[in-house]
Parts: structure tokens; C-alpha cells; sequence
């Protein structure tokens, strides 16, 4: 499918989606987000792909939710016809691993859509925010709660309650960003780390993110029954034998992702 305002690429079982509109700083307007949608449906679809990133450019992985969009919104319609939850939320109903590779402003539905991937890698350049305060409104795609949860309530109130941005040292010593790097580095490090998710068993990877993404809606003691539970059940896979027995014998897993 030709894209107008993302770019798709796949290098082997890595593919990557760029937010591709640089003078809008990659405001996330409804046409493009209806890209990442169509084009994750796609790459959940295709066997062949094993790790996906989400990335934009050097200036701006993305400067927010397109004001200009939102301006003239009212209640009902955005109720009725919710854009983000069908075309934003895409990211977090995503089963296979996606990581953001994050340069530049990371702002609004910017931070909100890189915080929905499995993990961030940042260049030194980037700047995380919530500055929908200054909007008159508040995030809306989950910033308040998975903010939260990454920073702890005192840095999420404050970024939120003041609109500041963070840089990307900030994010890392709060837990938001797993990694920062050069930003000349960002895309050989987060490609390095994909290959890597997308040569482990495809089963696993998705188990493994399903488990811990739903620890944040259990108790430890169910959370704990649950990552048990799901352990167990690889043992029924063809890739538990051959990661296994390939340790055993002193050489490289071929996983067949079954
Ligand atoms: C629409 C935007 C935009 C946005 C930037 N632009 N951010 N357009 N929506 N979120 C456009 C500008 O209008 C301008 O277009 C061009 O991109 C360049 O932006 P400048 O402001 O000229 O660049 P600069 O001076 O470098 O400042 C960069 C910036 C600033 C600090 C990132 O653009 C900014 O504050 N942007 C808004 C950030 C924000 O409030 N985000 C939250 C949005 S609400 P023209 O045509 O003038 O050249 C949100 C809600 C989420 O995200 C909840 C639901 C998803």
C-alpha cells in the first residue's frame, strides 16, 4: 500500500514506520495516524516481520496532536467517532515488539504514542513533554497514566501541571527512556536491538509483552500465577525444544517461530 505521510521500510523481519510530515514538527493528524494503523494491521499480518520501530526525524519524533486539527472539535463528535482510540491506540493493541526511536520533541500525543511502544531508545537531542496544559486541556491518549507510572507521580505532576520539557538525560535518570545515545547513533543502536528482538522466537517475544504489560493491571501475587502460566504453556512450541537443545549443543537457535 503507498503511504502519503508515513514511510514503511523492511529490512529483513525489521520494518519501520517514519511519521514523515517535517514541517508540521510531525503533528499527528488523523491521516497519518490512519497510516500507522493500516500499516501495523499489515505487519501484524506478515509473518515475516519479528520487531518494528516507530520513529520520525531528527527535529521531532512528533511535536503532538495536530491543533489546527482539534481547534473546531466538540464533545459529541469526538465521542462518537473517537479517531484515537481506533488509529493512536493502534501502537498499544500492537502484539508483536515495538520500540521508539526518539530524536528531537516528544511532545503531547508525541510522548503519549512513544510511551505506547514496549520501550524508548533516545538520541541526546530529544525532549520529552506533556504541554497540553498550555492547550487549555490535559493529555488524552494515556500521558497522565503511563507518565505516571514510568516517572512516579511527582515528575508527572510536575511536567504536567507546568507544560516543561524534559531532555533526554532527564527521561533516563526517570525511567522513561530505556537508553540514550549520540544522536548520529539512534537509528544503527535501535535497528541493532531490533534485529536482535526479531531473531528470538516470535511466540515468546509476544508472550513475554503480553506478561508484562499486564502486570500493571494485576496484583503481584496474579502477575506472578500469570508469568508461571505463560512460561508453561512455551514448553508446548517447537522454538522451546530448539532454543533449548541449541544451548545444549553449543550452537545458534534457528527459532521457525512456532
Ligand atoms: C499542529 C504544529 C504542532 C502541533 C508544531 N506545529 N506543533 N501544528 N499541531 N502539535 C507546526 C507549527 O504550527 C509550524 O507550522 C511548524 O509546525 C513548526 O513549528 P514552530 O512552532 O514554528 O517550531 P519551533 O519554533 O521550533 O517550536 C517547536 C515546538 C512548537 C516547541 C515543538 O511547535 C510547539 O510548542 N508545538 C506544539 C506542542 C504541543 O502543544 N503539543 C501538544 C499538542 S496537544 P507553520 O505552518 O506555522 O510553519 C496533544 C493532545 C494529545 O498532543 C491528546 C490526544 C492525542
Amino acid at each position: 500500500m503507498a503511504y502519503e505521510l508515513i514511510e514503511l521500510d523492511t529490512d529483513g523481519r525489521v520494518a519501520t514506520i517514519r511519521l514523515n510530515r517535517p514541517k508540521a514538527l510531525n503533528a499527528l493528524n488523523s491521516e497519518m495516524m490512519g497510516e500507522v494503523a493500516q500499516a501495523l494491521a499489515d505487519l501484524e499480518a506478515d509473518d515475516g516481520i519479528g520487531c518494528v520501530i516507530l520513529t520520525g526525524n531528527e527535529k521531532a519524533f512528533a511535536a503532538g496532536a495536530d491543533i489546527k486539527e482539534m481547534v473546531d472539535g466538540d464533545y459529541l463528535s469526538n465521542y462518537k467517532h473517537d479517531p484515537f482510540e481506533a488509529n493512536h491506540c493502534a501502537i498499544e493493541r500492537f502484539r508483536k515488539p515495538i520500540i521508539a526511536a526518539v530524536s528531537g520533541y516528544a511532545l503531547g500525543g508525541g510522548c503519549e504514542i512513544a510511551m505506547m511502544c514496549d520501550f524508548i531508545i533516545a538520541s541526546d537531542t530529544a525532549k520529552f513533554g506533556q504541554p497540553e496544559i498550555n492547550l487549555g486541556v490535559i493529555p488524552g491518549i494515556g500521558g497522565t497514566q503511563r507518565l505516571a507510572r514510568a516517572v512516579g507521580k511527582a515528575k508527572a505532576m510536575d511536567l504536567c501541571l507546568t507544560g516543561r520539557m524534559m531532555d533526554a538525560s532527564e527521561a533516563e535518570h526517570s525511567g522513561l527512556v530505556a537508553r540514550v545515545v549520540p544522536v548520529d547513533d539512534l537509528m544503527d543502536t535501535v535497528n541493532d536491538a531490533a534485529k536482535k528482538i526479531a531473531g528470538h522466537s516470535q511466540p515468546a517475544n509476544m508472550i513475554l509483552k503480553e506478561v508484562i504489560e499486564a502486570g500493571y493491571e494485576m496484583s503481584l501475587r496474579e502477575g506472578i500465577r500469570f508469568e508461571r502460566r505463560m512460561f508453561q504453556s512455551l514448553f508446548t512450541t517447537e522454538d522451546q525444544k530448539e532454543g533449548m537443545n541449541a544451548f545444549i549443543e553449543k550452537r545458534k537457535p534457528h527459532f521457525k517461530n512456532r
